[in-house]
C-alpha cells in the first residue's frame, strides 16, 4: 500500500535533512499511525507521498505506482486530508463535493450515496448549501475528510486530523478510519497525541529529527525497550527525549 524505500528530503537553503533516510511499509487493512515531536519531519514525509513534494533520493511507491513516475494512478488510488484544509472560501460545501467527485469520476449514485453517509454521520446535511467561509474549522475538517473519501481510495491519509476537532468530531473521525480499513483499505495519519494512535493504530513508527527511531506495535515497541507494560506515552518521551523540550 505504502513503501518508501530510502527516502530523503533537504529544503533548499536548509544545513539539515527534514526527513533522512526513511524507510516504511504499511499493508493493506493496517491504521498506521505516524508519531513524532513537532518538526520530526511528518509532514514532509506526507507530501511526498501524495506526491506535493519530490523527495531528493529514494522513492515512494503507493498501491504499486511510483508517486514521481505515475503520479495521477497513485493520487487516484488514494484520499488525502492535510493538517490545515485549503479549501475554496467562495464555493458551498455542496460544490467542494461534487468538484472533487468530477475530478475523480464518482458517478452519480455512487457519489449521492456516499455523501448521504458521511454528511448524516457529520450532521453537515444542513450546511452544504452554505458557502465554505462560513463553516468553522471543524467543519471544514469535516468537509475535507468527506471530499477525501468520496472516491473511495484504498489508501486514506490524514496529517494531523484531530487538531482543533471537539471530542464528538474526533470520536466520528477515528469511526471513519476505522470504517474504512474494515472494508479492506488503509490508512496512515500522523499525529502527536499519543492517546489517539493507541487506541486505534495496528502499528506506529516513530520519526526523530527526520529519522524514523522505532516501528512496529505497541506491543513490539514496549519488548523493544524492555519495558513491558509502559505506557506508549512514557515510550515516546524517552525516545524522542522531548520530555522537558519546548514544543514549537
Ligand atoms: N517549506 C519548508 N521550507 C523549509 N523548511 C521546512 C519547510 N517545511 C518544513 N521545514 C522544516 O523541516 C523539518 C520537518 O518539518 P515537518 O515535516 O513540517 O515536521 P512535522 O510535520 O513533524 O512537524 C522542520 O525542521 C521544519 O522546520
Ligand atoms: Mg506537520
Amino acid at each position: 500500500m505504502i513503501r518508501l524505500q530510502g527516502v530523503s528530503k533537504r529544503y533548499k537553503g536548509a544545513s539539515k535533512y527534514a526527513v533522512r533516510n526513511l524507510d516504511l511499509e504499511v499493508k493493506p487493512g493496517e491504521i498506521f499511525g505516524f508519531l513524532g515531536p513537532n518538526g520530526a519531519g511528518k509532514t514532509t514525509t506526507i507530501k511526498m507521498i501524495v506526491g506535493l513534494l519530490r523527495p531528493d533520493q529514494g522513492r515512494v511507491l503507493v498501491n504499486g505506482h511510483d508517486v514521481s513516475i505515475d503520479a495521477v494512478a497513485a493520487k487516484q488510488s488514494m484520499g488525502f486530508v492535510p493538517d490545515k484544509p485549503d479549501l475554496y472560501p467562495r464555493l458551498t460545501g455542496l460544490e467542494y463535493l461534487n468538484l472533487l467527485g468530477d475530478v475523480y469520476g464518482v458517478d452519480g449514485p455512487t457519489r449521492r450515496k456516499r455523501l448521504e453517509h458521511y454528511l448524516e454521520m457529520f450532521q453537515l446535511s444542513g450546511a452544504v448549501g452554505d458557502l465554505i467561509q462560513s463553516y468553522s474549522h471543524g467543519m471544514q475538517q469535516k468537509l475535507a475528510l468527506t471530499g477525501a473519501l468520496l472516491h473511495a481510495p484504498a489508501l486514506f491519509i490524514l496529517d494531523e486530523p484531530m487538531v482543533g476537532l471537539d471530542p464528538k468530531s474526533s470520536h466520528l473521525f477515528k469511526e471513519i478510519m476505522r470504517e474504512h480499513v474494515a472494508q479492506g483499505n488503509t490508512v496512515f495519519f500522523s499525529t502527536h497525541v499519543l492517546e489517539v494512535a493507541e487506541q486505534l493504530c495496528h502499528r506506529v513508527g516513530i520519526i526523530n529529527q527526520g529519522e524514523m527511531i522505532a516501528c512496529g506495535t505497541m506491543d513490539e515497541l514496549r519488548k523493544s525497550q524492555g519495558q513491558a507494560g509502559s505506557s506508549l506515552e512514557k515510550l515516546f518521551l524517552e525516545l524522542t527525549d522531548e520530555g522537558d523540550s519546548h514544543e514549537k
